[in-house]
């Protein structure tokens, strides 16, 4: 893809599984990330979603090049970094950050918020003590806190608050690229919309990518641009989210989708998916990976891997039958009409105006 900031290719991370304490041999593989390819344009924000241990957080680790692939590759701003070592490396963590789930477990509780959010720039050798210190306030400032929290530790805010110094230590270095892994799940409805609103206005003002891993399609509907859907390890589905939250093509996504409670139990709409339990990583089904849980499911399904494919311009999907599948029309905003996600959404945009108006 021509000027994507990010560009995986076929990326694959395999762990060992062994057996036995002093001649431990390798028993198995577990592939929690097999061949996975997306790009990521400038300014965009790429959800990956998926039940958990599908391998999302392999993808981010990957990408951010914190685990080595065992194939594949990532080109970041035009480079390939597969292979980097050294300085180079570390001059490329400056331009990619990530924001954990839990800011709490991921904010050293000794450190000062101002300790803490120097703390990268002096890693990064950026500036002396004083435009550090500056920079300290601006960063603060950036994400709704006042210069006098510089002096107060991790354990004196609130979840919301915590979650918004991750987010500054994360800008601190001026990324391109900021791997966000589930970053509003540990926090409160409320607070959650704040800080989903605090990251969408960053995107706006600092130019910022996203790679957002979330489990909750609100927030992911609220917040991304395009859709990568995962299931065991690899991309079933990607689209524009307008797309893949109208029609759906995947038989997972239509399952991920339609998990989304409805508000009228009457309407007629045939669960089109069997349930089931995610199979093990470990060992996967043969062929197509959701075939144990997939009611179009057909001999070949069995066999043969489906690739991941366009079926219409920037929409592809990993599944034998995407053209002959029953059209699954959402448009009717079934999801917004699910009286949580509503609720929610509505939630969102409320505070995203009495935001912007405070801030005009
Ligand atoms: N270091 C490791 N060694 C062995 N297996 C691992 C390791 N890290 C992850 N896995 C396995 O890889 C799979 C994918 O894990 P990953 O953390 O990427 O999932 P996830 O999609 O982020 O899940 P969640 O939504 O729960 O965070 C899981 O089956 C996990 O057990
Ligand atoms: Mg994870």
């Amino acid at each position: 893809m021509k000027n994507a900031l990010l560009e995986v290719t076929g990326l694959s991370k395999h762990y060992p599984v062994k057996r036995g304490l002093v001649l431990s041999k390798t028993v198995g593989m577990v592939k929690a990330v097999d061949g996975v390819s997306f790009h990521l344009m400038r300014g965009e924000t790429l959800a990956l979603v998926g039940e958990s241990g599908c391998g999302k957080s392999t993808t981010a680790r990957l990408v951010l090049r914190l685990i080595e692939p065992t194939a594949g590759s990532v080109f970041f701003e035009g480079v390939d970094i597969t292979d980097m070592a050294g300085q180079p490396l570390r001059a490329l963590r400056r331009r990619m950050q990530i924001v954990f789930q839990d800011p709490f477990a991921s904010l050293n509780p000794r450190m000062t918020v101002g300790a803490i959010l120097e703390e990268p720039l002096i890693v990064h050798e950026i500036g002396d003590s004083e435009s550090r210190k500056a920079r300290v306030n601006e960063l603060l400032g950036l994400v709704g806190l006042a210069p006098y929290h510089a002096s107060r530790y991790p354990h004196e805010f609130s979840g919301g608050q915590r979650q918004r110094i991750g987010i500054a230590r994360a800008l601190a270095v001026e990324p391109s690229l900021v791997v966000c892994d589930e970053p509003v799940s540990a926090l409160d409805v409320s607070i959650q919309a704040q800080v989903v609103n605090l990251l969408k206005d960053l995107q706006a003002r600092l130019g910022l990518s996203y790679l957002f891993i979330a489990h909750d399609l609100a927030v992911v509907k609220h917040m991304a641009d395009r859709v990568a859907v995962m299931y065991l390890g690899r991309i079933v589905e990607i689209a524009a989210k307008d797309t893949l939250f109208a029609r759906p093509i995947h038989p997972y996504t239509r399952t991920l989708l339609q998990a989304i409670p409805r508000p009228d139990p009457h309407r007629k709409l045939a669960r089109q998916i069997a349930g089931g339990d995610v199979p093990s990583p470990l060992n996967p089904p043969t062929g197509c990976h959701f075939h144990t849980r997939c009611t179009f499911a057909t001999d070949i399904c069995r066999t043969a891997d489906p690739a991941l494919r366009e079926v219409a311009p920037g929409h592809a999907t990993a599944c034998h039958h995407a053209e002959a599948l029953p059209l699954l029309d959402l448009t009717e905003s079934a999801h917004a009409a699910a009286p949580n996600a509503a609720k929610r959404l509505a939630l969102y945009a409320e505070k995203r105006v009495t935001a912007t108006a405070a801030a005009g």
